[in-house]
């Protein structure tokens, strides 16, 4: 969980410097829209594709090439680990090592969508469709990790 703090508080850094930009200059803050939706907005992302660029590309890049940096994240880029729904899914939902959990902070529907997503993007075009539904299966499965 010391990981997904970490995480949690980029998050706030980022509303901070809005709201900052916000108070000095109104109509910055009204071209920006509602700042307050900045965090929480993350979550409420629609497609696999959003999720990706709005939180998984942070650490794994735009290319999903990953990076060596704090820590070494694995590019998802050609990984064949992703071509079981099932290992993808317990990465997204528990995280292990440097890769925050996400169950508690996307929908069933959003880690449905990325994990569809990041299986046939980047270079990877594995089958098999991951549902809300196998999502909620498997969250309520974490005995099995
Ligand atoms: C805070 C940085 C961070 C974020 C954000 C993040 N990851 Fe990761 N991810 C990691 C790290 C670090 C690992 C390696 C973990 C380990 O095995 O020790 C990893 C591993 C993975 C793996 C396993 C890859 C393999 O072959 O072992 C998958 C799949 C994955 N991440 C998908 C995602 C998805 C999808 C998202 C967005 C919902 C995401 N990650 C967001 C850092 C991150």
């Amino acid at each position: 969980m010391r990981q997904a703090g970490r995480w949690h508080g980029r998050l706030a850094i980022a509303a901070g410097v809005l709201s900052l930009c916000g108070a000095g200059a109104p109509t910055l803050a009204q071209s920006l829209g509602d700042t307050s939706s900045v965090g929480p907005s993350t979550a409420r992302s629609t497609t696999g594709e959003q999720t990706y660029r709005d939180i998984c590309q942070a650490c794994h890049m735009a290319h999903a090439e990953g990076g060596v940096g704090a820590g070494r994240v694995p590019a998802l880029a050609g990984d064949p680990h992703l071509s079981d729904p099932d290992f993808v899914l317990a990465r997204v939902l528990h995280g292990q090592g440097g890769m925050p959990a996400f169950a508690d902070m996307l929908s069933a529907e959003q880690i449905a969508g990325v994990t569809n997503y990041v299986r046939t993007h980047f270079g990877n075009a594995y089958t098999g469709t991951i549902t809300a539904g196998d999502v909620r299966r498997r969250s309520t499965d974490a005995a099995s990790d």
